[in-house]
């Protein structure tokens, strides 16, 4: 069954080999004055940044460069708005990973409001204009090139946040996969883990139809198979193609048409991970999944893993339902072990310490405010964190 939804992407996708020959086009459409953002320097070891300079010698470009991976508000978020408005910039163009991009939608709303960006972020105050966005992606990961939000962190207030708003789909995405042939293997793993969390954020959820789930089990699939051959061989441009494509579709809402949001809890307990220790994304969903998957199994729940485990991992339904269930967790777990993402939370800098101050972080900040497929208590999470160290 496929209940009511409403569903618009517009954003413009430019796939493949030299897909940015049509760049000049695209900005020239909103003006000539153009804030640059990228990273700590990948674009310019893959001499893209060079490529992207000489497209636009006709445009005036102001940089900003140096954004982290888990973007911060202070300094790059505040440097970025400043700089468009100084310069009365017309379009952002970002090029980079996720964490670029987040950050340059963050700049694209908080560039056209004159007071605390921050309470844009935070959603005390609602933003009704934003800047252009247009990227060219770098690493196949966060779906942030074909969707509205963006995740930025408040190191002053140990906060890392999630905010959405139509206004921030990119206007176009240039995907061409060739650019990620350099991403490292851990972020390679790490990207894909991410994208298979999106997918199975909303595979967790009702009511369930032939074709969501379906789409779903591709998406994985595809994921699982495709992330192999790019590890062994990075440069392989049929699976950094299917990879980045997949990314891209996995997180814009697309897949859970028809089914209620599942309040994507994994998101928002990786988020707090992230928050308190600048962890990587995609590793930190990895290790907390199979906790997560254990804590909601149950006769309201074991369907969704009985369909996973037979259409995924072939399993024959040779078991009692839960020991089935238990089955596909392990194979879950096991995946990601073996793309190199290690098993415990511990391995990745996370401090046990901390356990209670982030279930109180994640109670208050996120999971009050949503509706789960599953609820999840302070008590739930600190289980689920407790068996991820
Ligand atoms: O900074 P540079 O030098 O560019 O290096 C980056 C960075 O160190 C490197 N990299 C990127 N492209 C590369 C490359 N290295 C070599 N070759 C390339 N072609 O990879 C490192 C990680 O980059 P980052 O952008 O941080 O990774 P990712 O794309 O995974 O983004 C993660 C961020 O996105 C947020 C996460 O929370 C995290 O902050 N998310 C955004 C979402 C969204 N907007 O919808 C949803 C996600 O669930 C997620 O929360
Ligand atoms: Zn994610």
């Amino acid at each position: 069954m496929i209940e009511n939804f409403t569903y618009q992407t517009p954003t413009k996708l430019y796939f493949g080999k030299d897909a940015i020959k049509d760049l000049p086009d695209v900005l020239g459409r909103f003006g000539k004055k153009v804030l640059l953002t990228y990273g700590g320097g990948s674009i310019k070891k893959i001499g893209l940044y060079d490529k992207v300079k000489e497209l636009l010698k006709d445009f005036c470009i102001v940089e900003l460069s140096g954004i982290e991976p888990n973007p911060k508000y202070d300094p790059s978020v505040i440097t970025g708005a400043k700089l468009c408005k100084e310069h009365n910039i017309d379009v952002i163009l970002a090029v980079g990973g996720g964490s670029v991009l987040d950050c340059s939608k963050a700049i694209a709303v908080c560039a056209k409001y004159d007071g605390e960006g921050w309470d844009i972020l935070s959603r005390k105050v609602k933003a009704t204009e934003a800047l252009p966005i247009v990227d060219i992606l770098t690493l196949a990961a966060t779906g942030s090139e074909y969707d509205s939000g963006c995740v930025i962190s408040n190191t002053a207030l140990c906060d890392k946040r999630g905010y959405s708003n139509s206004l921030l789909y990119p206007v176009a995405s240039f995907l061409d996969p060739t650019y990620t042939f350099s991403v490292s293997k851990w972020q390679t793993a790490c990207g894909t883990a991410d994208a298979i969390n999106h997918t199975l954020e909303q595979f967790f959820s009702e009511p369930h139809s032939i074709f969501d789930d379906g789409v779903m089990i591709a998406a994985i699939k595809s994921l699982m198979e495709n992330v192999k051959i790019a590890l062994k061989t990075p440069d392989d441009y049929s699976a950094r193609s299917e990879l980045m494509y997949v990314c891209s579709w996995a997180c814009n809402g697309m897949f859970a048409n028809g089914m209620k949001d599942s309040g994507w809890p994994m998101h928002a307990i990786e988020h707090a991970l992230s928050a308190f220790f600048d962890i990587t994304h995609g590793a930190g969903l990895a290790i907390i999944t199979p906790h997560w998957m254990r804590e909601i199994l149950s006769e309201k729940t074991v369907e969704r893993f009985i369909t996973l485990g037979s259409a995924l991992f072939g399993f024959e339904k040779d078991l009692p339902d839960l020991e089935f269930a238990n089955k596909v967790i392990d194979a879950f777990a096991d995946f990601f072990f073996s793309i190199g993402i290690p098993k415990h939370l511990s391995e990745v800098g996370v401090k046990a310490e901390a356990i209670d101050a982030m279930a109180d972080h994640i109670i208050e900040k996120d999971l009050s405010n949503r509706q789960l497929y599953v609820p999840l208590d302070r008590e739930a999470v600190i289980r689920i964190l407790k068996a991820s160290m």
